[in-house]
Parts: structure tokens; sequence; C-alpha cells
């Protein structure tokens, strides 16, 4: 299957990016043929320092690497250096009416958030993801709940364009986890864990043991004791629990039974070791990567002209479809 999923450069990935989505990317890469763009112009969206923005972008790649995303096994590339990304979006935006994207979930809560910089962008941030997996003839997308939306609208997007120009584009399905796709903030339980707000929030997969620990240790819980699990009315503990189970192996009823009269404390213990233990792994990797730094470019080099030379093919094919003149 022809795989596509994107993320942005900004933050570093937390464990939410990781069961959401990139747990699955490393799965998929083995029988697959995998795209993942690190989607620096939909970051562009919210203010950033030219300066660190450019260390972002490497500093990403290298965190992904770490994780186990293996440029043999995929194509792993900056999105804005395969210019046809930005082509193929202003093709969508004119085919997309403005009330659908002032619909998006994701739209109103940055909105919210930024206030004072609503930009363009920030609306028509789907229109360009739509234009990453539809160049590729993407069949399916790997992501965590919060794109779902996303997804629908490139679907309506990718068939509407069909329809008015002949059959050009696949129309893609997404890959969203049966647990662990939508991983809550450790100071909020009831708002997503997200990679840009405070860093108390959530638990980079490079966090050093004692800032995993001091972060669980302070993470929000509910009134009672008992390990239950109830996302309505215990949402703290049960995304605790989630995060447990999906690094433990262990079922949530499992979970339950364990630490049955055992208290909030002993399981943020518990949770917190396991943590530490799993992640290790990735630091260390990270470490040794950091010292390469041309490897690095040279990786993102490669899989920019194995992309170019998918995207160019589609957009050469939409170019004569909507009637421009070819290059
Ligand atoms: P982003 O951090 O917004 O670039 O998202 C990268 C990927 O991680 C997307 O597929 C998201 O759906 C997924 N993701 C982000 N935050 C979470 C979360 N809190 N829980 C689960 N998946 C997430
Ligand atoms: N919008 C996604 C996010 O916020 C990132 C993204 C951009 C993406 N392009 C994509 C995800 C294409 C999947 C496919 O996380």
């Amino acid at each position: 299957m022809r795989i596509l999923s994107g993320i942005q450069p900004t933050g570093s990935l937390h464990i939410g990016n990781y069961l959401g989505a990139v747990r699955q990317w490393i799965e998929l890469q083995e029988k697959n043929e995998c795209f993942f763009p690190i989607v620096d112009l939909h970051a562009l969206t919210a203010p950033q320092d030219p300066k660190e923005f450019k260390k972002s972008i490497l500093e990403k790649t290298t965190e992904l690497l770490s994780v186990g995303i293996d440029p043999e096994k995929c194509v792993l590339f900056v999105q804005s250096d395969v210019s046809e990304h930005t082509e193929l979006a202003w093709i969508l935006n004119t085919l997309t009416p403005i009330a659908e994207l002032e619909r998006m979930t994701q739209f109103k809560d940055k909105s919210q958030k930024q206030k004072s910089n609503v930009n363009a962008g920030l609306l028509t941030y789907p229109t360009l993801m739509a234009a990453d997996i539809l160049l590729y003839q993407t069949q399916a997308v790997p992501v965590g709940e919060d794109q779902t939306q996303h997804l629908e609208l490139t679907r309506k997007l990718a068939r509407k364009f069909n329809l008015k120009y002949g059959e050009t584009f696949v129309i893609p399905k997404e890959i969203v986890p049966k647990e662990g796709a939508r991983i809550m903030s450790l100071t909020n339980p009831k708002a997503k864990m997200s990679k840009t707000d405070d860093t108390a929030s959530s638990i980079s997969l490079f966090d050093e043991p004692k800032d995993i620990k001091a972060k669980i240790n302070a993470a929000v819980t509910d009134t009672g004791s008992a390990i239950t699990y109830n996302s309505a009315r215990k949402p703290g503990i049960s995304n605790l629990l989630t995060i447990y189970s999906e690094f433990s192996g262990e079922t949530i009823a499992q979970l339950e039974k364990k630490f049955k009269g055992k208290g909030y404390a002993a399981f943020k213990k518990s949770l917190a070791e396991l943590l530490v233990k799993k992640l290790a792994p990735f630091y260390e990797k990270k470490k040794d990567l950091e010292k390469r730094e041309v490897y690095i470019e040279e990786t993102l080099k490669k899989g920019a002209q194995k992309a170019e030379a998918i995207a160019s093919t589609t957009m050469q094919d939409v170019r004569s479809k909507v009637g421009l003149l070819s290059r």
C-alpha cells in the first residue's frame, strides 16, 4: 500500500505523537511504500523564529530516526523541498468552500489559542494537508484522532476534483489506532497532549528520567483514590492508564487488578519507571545521531528527490486536467 503521514517540525516528539501516529509508521514502513514529510510549511501558521525554526527541522529528522523511522525503508523528506505541495494546495483552494474550512475543529482551536494571529494559512491548513496526501496517490494515512476531520475533507476534495476534471486522485482512507489515538494533556486531561503547550503537560520521547518522574508525579488526577478507567468521570487516571497499557502491553483490566487498593502514588511511581525504561533507547540513539549532521542532511536530500519524482508526475496530470499550459 502507498502510505503517507506528516508531522510538524516544532516541539519535541511526545508520547501522544508516538502512540497516535509514529508507532504505526514504524510498523507500516516494513511492508508498504511510505512517505513521511516533515511539514514545515504547516508549522509557519504559528509564529516561528527563523533560526530556531531551521534547527527544529533537522532536530525533528533526528528524532524520527532515533525512534525507528528508517530512511532505507521509507521516504523521509521536508515538505517545502517539494514545491508541488504548495502548487496543488492552491488548486485545491479554488475548489474548497470557505465555510468547510471554518468548520474545522483545529482551525477553531488554534484561532482561540492565537487570537492576535488568525492568519489565512490557519484557515487553509487542511487544503495543504490534502495536497500532501493526494500528490502521492496515497491509499492510507496513519494519524491520531485529531486529524480525521481533515482526512474527511481531503476525500471530499479528491472526489470533487475527480468528478469535475476526470479520475485523477486515489481516495485515501485513514488508519487510526484503536487505543492511544488521543492521549490527553497531563496538566489538563480534558485537552489533547500537544507539542506546543507548556512542557509539564506532555512527556517527550527524549525527556530525562528525572523529568519523566517529576511530570508523572505532578500529573492531574481525579477525586477518589481508586485506579479505575472512566474517561468521563476520571479523565486524569484514565489517560494515565491508557499510557501505561500502551507502553506495557497489559490491558486496562489487568492494570486495574494489579493496582487494586494501591492508590495513586504507587501507580504513578510504577508508570514513571515503565516510561523511563521504555524511552531510554530513544534517548541513547538520539545522542548518537546528533553528531551526524551531514548524514541527516543527506537523508533529507535523497528523500526530497524520491518524493519529487512522484509529486511532479501527479502535478503534470493536474495541470493538464485543469487547463494550465504544460511546463
Ligand atoms: P503534530 O504534533 O500536530 O504534528 O501531529 C503529528 C501526529 O501525531 C498526527 O498524526 C497527530 O494526529 C498525532 N497526535 C498529535 N497529538 C496527539 C495526541 N495527543 N494523541 C494522539 N495522537 C496525537
Ligand atoms: N495536520 C497534521 C497535524 O497537525 C500534520 C500533517 C500535515 C499531516 N500533512 C499531513 C498528517 C498529511 C497526515 C497526512 O498533525
